[in-house]
């Protein structure tokens, strides 16, 4: 126990990629949203989740403790498959402090800028280097001010 308690006081972030399983809807993108933004608010963590086709890239920063938890909780969702993490470090602070869950669907608007950080035509966030994935994320972000 005492480790979680000193791990509270370590900021880290983490981002990863997943695919959504084939049954899961527009209407289940926006539970998990509502779900991570309840949780999150609750849990001090903030971030930046995207969707696109069918899959999910998304940055979550908070607590080392806190996130470690959500880790185990994300890799026990059975709504998405494949979770895999592209980069974790410590943080001397946060880049969406403002938001328990930011979040950015494609649209008209943004295409460019999903094409801007991919190496092909079609989004594939496995195929992005950790710097890609954090200007990507910071680029969609910036977009929805
Ligand atoms: C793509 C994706 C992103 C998620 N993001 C979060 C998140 O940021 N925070 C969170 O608490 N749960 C998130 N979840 C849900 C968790 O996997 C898990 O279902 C939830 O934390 C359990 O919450 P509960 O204890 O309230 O049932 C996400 C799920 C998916 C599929």
């Amino acid at each position: 126990m005492t480790s979680v308690i000193a791990d509270a006081h370590i900021l880290m972030s983490m981002t990863y990629a997943s695919r959504a399983n084939p049954d899961v809807s527009a209407k289940d993108f926006h539970e998990i949203l509502k779900q991570a933004q309840i949780n999150n608010a609750a849990n001090g963590i903030t971030g930046m989740l995207t969707f696109n086709k069918d899959y999910f890239l998304q940055t979550v920063e908070g607590p080392r403790a806190q996130i470690n938890r959500l880790l185990y909780s994300l890799i026990a969702d059975q709504r998405h498959h494949d979770l895999q993490i592209i980069e974790t470090r410590e943080l001397n602070h946060r880049a969406w402090a403002e938001w328990s869950m930011n979040y950015a669907s494609p649209t008209e608007k943004n295409t460019a800028i999903y094409l801007k950080y991919s190496t092909t035509v079609d989004f594939n966030p496995y195929l992005l280097s950790a710097a890609s994935a954090h200007d990507l994320m910071n680029a969609l972000s910036d977009q929805q001010d």
